[in-house]
């Protein structure tokens, strides 16, 4: 009996797993028959462990990442990081719709959120697309080449007057002098003399403390209740009222300068409306923040490579004795705009590294790329969408040997950056969104070697310097030690 009972169980249970299995088939056929197939043809996902996969991947360091799935995936490829999908687009071939993209389809104000505690109310991402634009536009109108003929003449007295207080020899940390100088600058060109002369140090205070507040978790939780976040606050706060006092004393005297400052205050939205002083002190952290890291990295890293490598080193010294034959000593905008070996120089060592190592986008509609294989990708809306000048500025198939310094591959002949067609170099961005500080950046960092290299011999004396990951805007790692020796340039 026993025996019959067990063996009528058995039969049972597989008569419940048949129907099971069959039920589970039927289903799927039927919903395979039912339901069209999706046509998309996604990209491939970034391979990690469930649900924190790929955040740990993503901690590890983009660029670890990067490197190790372009190989493997191609330059079209999506990461899941907790509950948002990732989707990278490497290089020219893929990333022209990243930087051409209307606003309505891709947008910076979602991913970019994090900085509206540091900038403050009523400024760039805090408002919507259509008074961005006017903002922008009070950056272009600013930085126009009128105006850069005088920011660079305060730009050459501050460097004069900076290295005036160097010794005839001696040792320095680089990176910390060029952060200095530039901090300096960045007062006068872009805050105005009254921030400059009277309150540099309380400013300069203020404006480390809202750096301060910007950490790796503020991209996340902009708001979470730590000193570093209520310091920013406090700090973002005292420089309002600072701002708020300067702006109605030159509106009081009538008394206009050359500096971004008067032109924020001086900027008109389309419908007549002035700027308030809030928006004004906004919009110069704003430029601060856009323009100060970003400045003193590259002149950092132009500086190391000069000093590694003595073949460009004197190119870029020939070209200074040229132009002194021409002009003399004189440095304004137009040597400094023929200072073309310079500028290679510079624009390479900012190829090789671009402080801004990764550029996001939110997309609002679906879009599809063709890698340069020929494979279609549909990327669907709701991803976020990134893209990597740190590593696409070093793809093989378009610049050759592409971790060697080598400015004259910028040079007319060679032109590899516009060989592989537009976006091919991304340390400014491009396109939509493209970078409006971009001449500044190059007449101050410019400004700041052309006076050195006339008036100084260097060496380095610590190892070639490191990059700086954990960093946000990646930068040098440690200091920079320079020995220099003061000389005058023999033109002939
Ligand atoms: C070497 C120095 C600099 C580098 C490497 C750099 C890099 C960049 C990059 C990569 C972007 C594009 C961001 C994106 O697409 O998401 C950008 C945008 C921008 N930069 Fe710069 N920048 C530098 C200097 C400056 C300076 C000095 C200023 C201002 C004085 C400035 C103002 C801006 C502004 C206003 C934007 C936003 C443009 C827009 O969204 O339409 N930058 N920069």
């Amino acid at each position: 009996m026993e025996v019959v009972e067990s063996t009528n169980d058995n039969n049972k249970i597989w008569n419940v797993g048949l129907l099971l299995v069959a039920t589970l088939v039927a289903a799927k056929l039927i919903s395979a028959l039912i339901i069209p197939r999706s046509k998309k043809r996604l990209p491939p996902t970034v391979s990690s462990w469930p649900v924190v996969g790929g955040l740990l991947r993503f901690m590890k360091g983009p660029i670890v990442m990067l490197r190790e799935e372009y190989p493997k995936l191609g330059s079209v490829f999506t990461l899941n990081l907790l509950n948002k999908n990732i989707t990278f687009l490497i290089g020219p071939e893929v990333s022209a719709h990243f930087f051409k993209a209307p606003e309505s389809d891709l947008s910076q104000q979602e991913v970019y959120q994090f900085n509206v505690p540091t900038f403050g109310p009523g400024v760039v991402f805090d408002v919507d697309y259509s008074i961005r634009q006017e903002q922008f536009r009070f950056f272009t109108e600013a930085l126009r080449v009128t105006k850069l003929k005088g920011y660079v003449e305060q730009m050459v007295t501050e460097t004069e007057d900076y290295f005036a207080k160097w010794g005839d020899s001696g040792e320095v940390d680089l990176k910390y002098e060029l952060e200095h100088l530039i901090i300096l600058t960045a007062s006068r060109c872009l805050l105005g003399e009254e921030v400059r002369n009277k309150l540099f140090d309380d400013v300069s205070a203020l404006f480390h403390d809202l750096d301060n507040g910007m950490l790796p978790i503020s991209v996340i939780f902009p708001y979470l209740p730590i000193p570093a976040h209520r310091r920013r606050d406090q700090a973002r706060k005292k420089l309002a009222d600072i701002f708020a006092n300067i702006i109605a004393s030159r509106k009081q005297t009538g008394k206009t300068q050359n500096d971004l400052l008067q032109c924020f205050i001086d900027s008109k939205y389309k419908d007549g409306r002035s700027t308030t002083e809030s928006e004004v002190t906004g919009l110069l952290i704003a430029a601060l923040f856009a323009g100060q890291h970003t400045s003193s990295i590259t002149s950092t890293w132009s500086g190391a490579y000069l000093l590694r490598n003595p073949k460009f080193m004197s190119a870029v010294v020939d070209e200074q004795k040229n132009i002194m034959q021409k002009h003399g000593n004189k440095i304004d905008y137009d040597t400094l705009s023929e200072m073309e070996v310079l500028y290679r120089c510079i624009k390479e060592a900012l190829r090789l590294h671009p402080p801004l190592i990764m550029l996001l986008r939110s997309s609002h509609s679906d879009f599809s790329v063709k890698t340069k294989e020929g494979i279609e990708y549909d990327i669907p809306r709701g991803h976020i969408v990134a893209t990597s000048p740190a590593f696409a500025n070093r793809l093989p198939h378009i610049y050759k040997d592409p971790d060697t310094y080598d400015p004259d591959r910028f040079a007319p002949g060679r032109d590899e950056d516009k060989a592989a067609g537009a976006f091919s170099y991304i340390s400014f961005g491009g396109g939509r969104h493209g970078c409006l500080g971009e001449p500044f950046a190059y007449l101050q960092i410019k400004a700041i070697w052309s006076h050195l290299l006339r008036n100084f011999e260097m060496e380095l004396v610590s190892p070639f310097p490191e990059i700086d990951w954990n960093a946000m805007v990646v930068g040098v790692k440690g200091k920079v030690m320079v020995r220099y020796k003061r000389r005058e340039l023999a033109v002939n």
